[in-house]
């Protein structure tokens, strides 16, 4: 895992989306992303500026489809957890062969809820809620 592991403030959204467009300055293909944290902490937030980074404007959160595809400078998929009930809906939508595809960068919301599906290796990026407009974000190596 090349990207190094970091901690930071972020004190307005304006913020956040400056942390997310400098590490998507970092990201390759076969990297995977788990995002966990409060609600409206502000992984949605750090996930739509990455993907306006790879030249795409507008993305919001997976809803029924579960996963969102977006194809610019580099293809990212964008799954979302929380609204999943057990992990067989996961296996349904085919996540181990998105997963596994190495020729994209793969973001999780509510990564957390379903630890069990999550890879060997994964970046893990913790977002806490400080206050109002402040933001912990903590990117960590994950390795089991
Ligand atoms: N420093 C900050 N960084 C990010 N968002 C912030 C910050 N300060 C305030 N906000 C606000 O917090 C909200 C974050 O919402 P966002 O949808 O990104 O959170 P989320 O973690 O995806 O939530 P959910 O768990 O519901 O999916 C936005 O309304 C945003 O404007
Ligand atoms: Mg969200």
């Amino acid at each position: 895992m090349k990207i190094p592991e970091f901690e930071i403030f972020s004190n307005c959204e304006a913020e956040t989306k400056e942390a997310a467009a400098k590490l998507s300055e970092e990201i390759e293909e076969g990297d995977i992303f788990a995002l966990t944290g409060d609600l409206g902490a502000g992984k949605t937030t750090f996930i739509k500026a990455v993907v306006k980074s790879i030249g795409i404007d507008d993305s919001n959160s997976p809803s029924f489809a579960l996963v969102n595809v977006y194809r610019g400078r580099k293809k990212i998929y964008h799954f979302d957890f929380y609204r999943i009930n057990k992990v067989e809906e996961l296996y349904d939508i085919g996540f181990d062969e998105y997963i596994s595809d190495e020729s994209s960068v793969k973001f999780i919301e509510w990564a957390e809820l379903f630890p069990e599906i999550l890879p060997g290796q994964y970046y893990q990026i913790k977002f806490e809620y400080v206050n109002n407009s402040k933001r912990k974000i903590t990117l960590k190596h994950v390795q089991n």
